[in-house]
């Protein structure tokens, strides 16, 4: 029988016969991957100081503890209701909002919901080798608190399948835990969650980046109709907010020690030489998870995404903030196209065709003021006149119209001969790579130390000393 009591939640799991029934097949299972697909070498004997969500109040999603990892506690957790809500955009807007999928909607909910469930296991797999790597036992810790909640945030989308969409949804809360981040065969569904992260660069990156494009969906599903899908996605942002910290606050002290080698080297020297990471290498991974994650927000002219806004399933991020009439009917959009012969169009199209770039907007919006709190507290206040930038939407897209065309950064077309010979000028190429895995390939475990490429935090977790063990092994 599985308890409440191991499963923390503000769900009545207690009463729900139902829920425990499907959870008592699926929990096994989500056991076994995360033993399976979790990080390996530290599931038995390392005691981990993790953040698990007890309640949803202030006090209780911040209760901190030594765990074990796959003791966790993942539990399933709603905001808090909000009293007569009711639908704030779309063709039903006034109208209260759901507590069951309307039939008509069931499809496309259940394909929202299992497209948001499959990146949360899939990052845990891409990350699960750099525990071996880690720069200290606070970027150690900082990583697994990710890698739980992630696990979390697959446990919040399975109990909406659970719970609202019987069989299928037990079906599709299955094939959640056999797809795998990177497999030719069973692959995860998008593009960047089957990309390795396997260099801790690559893991800030992909935390400012990726995790933020996690933070632009769920602030689009938190407007839907469907009420439990609001209030799940509200609660994990509140998650995510520190997955964002961890990227924003990881490449803030790379680019720190950088200039730190810098100046110590009179600002002429090779930083690698003494063992950091050069600028336009931190650049390079820019380049490459921003332009990624890019590709996550769907073609810039979408059908589905007209759709899913006009059947109020997925709102604008803070919808509230818009000041038109959240209907958008006859609204129009201008963005950039190509036309026939292959050269860039400006061209007006229906609102609500164009709303994955209206959350495209939102989100450059958002990574551009990481972007500039990088080069304001970290480059200006080192004096340097190096700066680090978002490049150009059409660089290096898989995904809507400049898929498949080639651009730099600044957004200049170039050939496919030009693109080939010029790529790794932007993007990281195999000797970066190598490069990053020489400056990793000792992981740092004692309590206190740093890797020379990256200064330590301003502070420790939970007011705690930057010299706490917060991973600790029990052999
Ligand atoms: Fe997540
Ligand atoms: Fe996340």
């Amino acid at each position: 029988m599985i308890s409440s009591e191991r499963i923390p939640n503000n769900v009545d799991l207690a009463g729900n016969k139902r829920l425990q029934r499907a959870l008592e097949h699926w929990q096994p299972a989500y056991l076994d991957w995360w033993r399976d697909m979790g990080p390996p070498g530290f599931q038995d004997h390392h005691q981990v100081y993790l953040r698990t969500a007890i309640s949803v109040d202030a006090a209780g999603w911040a209760h901190f503890d030594y765990v074990k990892l796959p003791e966790y506690r993942w539990g399933i957790f709603l905001a808090e209701p909000t009293h007569d809500r009711r639908i704030g955009f779309g063709d039903f807007k006034g109208q209260p909002v759901w507590q069951e999928v309307p039939g008509e909607f069931r499809n496309q909910l259940r394909r929202l919901i299992v497209i948001q469930g499959d990146t949360e296991p899939a990052s845990v797999e891409q990350q699960r080798s750099l525990g071996a790597h880690c720069p200290s036992l606070y970027d150690l810790r900082n990583l697994f608190q990710v890698n739980v909640e992630e696990g979390r945030h697959l446990w919040a989308m399975v109990y909406l399948l659970h719970s609202y969409f019987g069989r299928d949804g037990r079906e599709e809360a299955e094939a959640l835990l056999e797809r795998r981040s990177g497999n030719s065969d069973t692959p995860r569904m998008l593009e960047a969650f089957n990309e390795p992260i396997d260099t801790w660069l690559d893991f800030f990156a992909f935390t400012m980046f990726t995790d933020r494009d996690g933070k632009s969906q769920l602030l689009s599903l938190s407007e839907s109709s469907l009420d439990p899908l609001s209030r799940t996605t509200r609660f994990m942002l509140t998650e995510e907010a520190h997955h964002m910290f961890v990227g924003e606050s990881g490449l803030s002290r790379i680019l720190e020690r950088s200039c730190q080698l810098l100046r110590e080297s009179g600002f002429s020297g090779d930083v690698r030489k003494a063992g950091g990471i050069d600028l336009p290498l931190i650049q390079k991974f820019v380049n490459f998870w921003f332009s990624q994650s890019l590709d996550l927000h769907g073609s810039e002219v979408s059908g589905n995404a007209a759709t899913y806004f006009s059947n109020g399933l997925k709102g604008r991020a803070e919808e509230d903030r818009y000041e038109d009439d959240h209907v958008l009917a006859a609204n129009m959009y201008m963005l950039d196209m190509l036309d026939d012969s292959g050269r860039i169009i400006r061209q007006e199209v229906p609102m609500r065709n164009a709303l994955n770039e209206v959350l495209r907007d939102w989100y450059v919006g958002d990574c551009q003021a990481g972007v500039d709190r990088w080069n304001k507290r970290v480059l200006e206040a080192h004096g340097m006149s190096d700066r680090i930038a978002l490049p150009s939407r059409k660089f290096n897209r898989k995904v809507g119209v400049f898929a498949g065309k080639h651009f730099d950064p600044l957004g200049n077309p170039l050939t496919p001969e030009e693109w080939d010979r010029r790529k790794h000028e932007w993007l990281p190429s195999p000797e970066d790579k190598a490069y990053l895995h020489s400056i990793q390939a000792t992981p740092v475990y004692k309590p206190g130390q740093f890797a020379n490429y990256i200064a330590p935090p301003a502070r420790g977790i939970n007011r705690l000393p930057l010299d706490f063990e917060y991973v600790r092994t029990e052999l």
